[in-house]
């Protein structure tokens, strides 16, 4: 499977604290550490490791923390389509409490740069399986690629990450639709139990996985019966990236036919990505390999 993830990739500045300061408040960390990070740059890691060929496209800076982004990303065998642009690379500030949960402020950076596609980078989308999107890029951008996919018949699969209202014509020409119950609840018009939630995506025209936390993932396509995937039961250490394992994940085992069954099969791997990533720290760190998630699964 080839898969092209375009997308941000962010330095994440993570606190480890005792709990995640209200507004207002000042508290004292119990550690620091600096990762790789940003939603695309995980989930391009993600797929790489779960065996997919993957490129990604993507902006950095001309700055220590670009170079040390790039050599994470080649180093997990990604093919790197990077612009260095005249901004900083996008930044994460992260702290992340004693059950794993985080709250997360991104500066973009050279993120909202990624503008304008390039021949080279339309070519490798439209030369692509599997085209993987999310929202720390601008929107745009996103739209630019989405039609590239569909010339070429590349299935677009959109993680609508961070929460954000995505145009209904957008919608319509995505083939997957990765999302939580918040950023669901945003593009369904508002807050519903998850079933009624996965039928207003799939009125769209696409296949949509609604992730649910501990209750696993919600996985439909239209004129298709849901199927709740269950999830892992494990002990969360830092959630940070743990969507983006699913979605890398899920991109790289996806079946060509992208039918019912192979979306399940697909999300029960991404389920058990997403479940051995919260068992580490770090949003890059934390990303399976294959073996690891196939001999995860074997212990259900
Ligand atoms: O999804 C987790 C990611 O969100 C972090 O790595 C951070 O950089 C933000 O983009």
């Amino acid at each position: 499977m080839s898969v092209v993830v375009l997308g941000s990739a962010n330095l994440d500045l993570v606190y480890e604290v005792d709990r995640i300061p209200a507004p207002g408040e000042t508290v004292l960390s119990r550690g620091f550490a600096s990762f790789p990070g940003g939603k695309g740059n995980n989930q391009a890691i993600a797929t790489a490791r779960a065996g997919a060929d993957t490129r990604f496209i993507v902006a950095l800076g001309r700055d220590d923390a670009g170079d040390r982004l790039a050599e994470e990303a080649r180093r997990a065998g990604i093919t790197l389509l990077d612009r260095r642009v005249d901004a900083p690379t996008g930044t994460a500030v992260i702290t992340v409490d004693p059950r794993g949960e985080n709250a997360i402020v991104v500066d973009s950076g050279a993120n909202a740069a990624l503008l304008d596609l390039t021949d080279t980078e339309l070519a490798a989308i439209r030369a692509a399986d599997v085209l993987v999107l999310q929202l720390e890029t601008p929107l745009d951008t996103v739209a630019a690629a989405v039609r590239a996919a569909r010339e070429a018949a590349t299935t677009v699969v959109l993680n609508a990450a961070p929460s954000a209202a995505v145009p209904d014509a957008m919608l319509a020409e995505v083939d997957i639709l990765v999302v939580n119950e918040h950023e669901a609840a945003e593009l369904a018009g508002g807050p519903a139990d998850g079933a009624t939630l996965l039928t207003a995506l799939t009125a769209h025209g696409c296949a949509a996985i609604v992730t649910l936390g501990p209750e696993g993932a919600l996985v439909g396509s239209p004129g298709t019966t849901p199927v709740l995937v269950p999830a892992f039961t494990v002990e969360a250490v830092d959630t940070t990236g743990a969507g983006d394992a699913f979605v890398g994940a899920f991109a790289a085992s996806l079946d060509r036919t992208a039918d019912q069954r192979s979306l399940v099969e697909a999300t029960e791997f991404a389920t058990a990505a997403a479940a051995l990533s919260v068992q580490r720290r770090g949003a890059v760190p934390s990303m399976p390999a294959f073996e690891e998630v196939r001999d995860f699964r074997a212990t259900r």
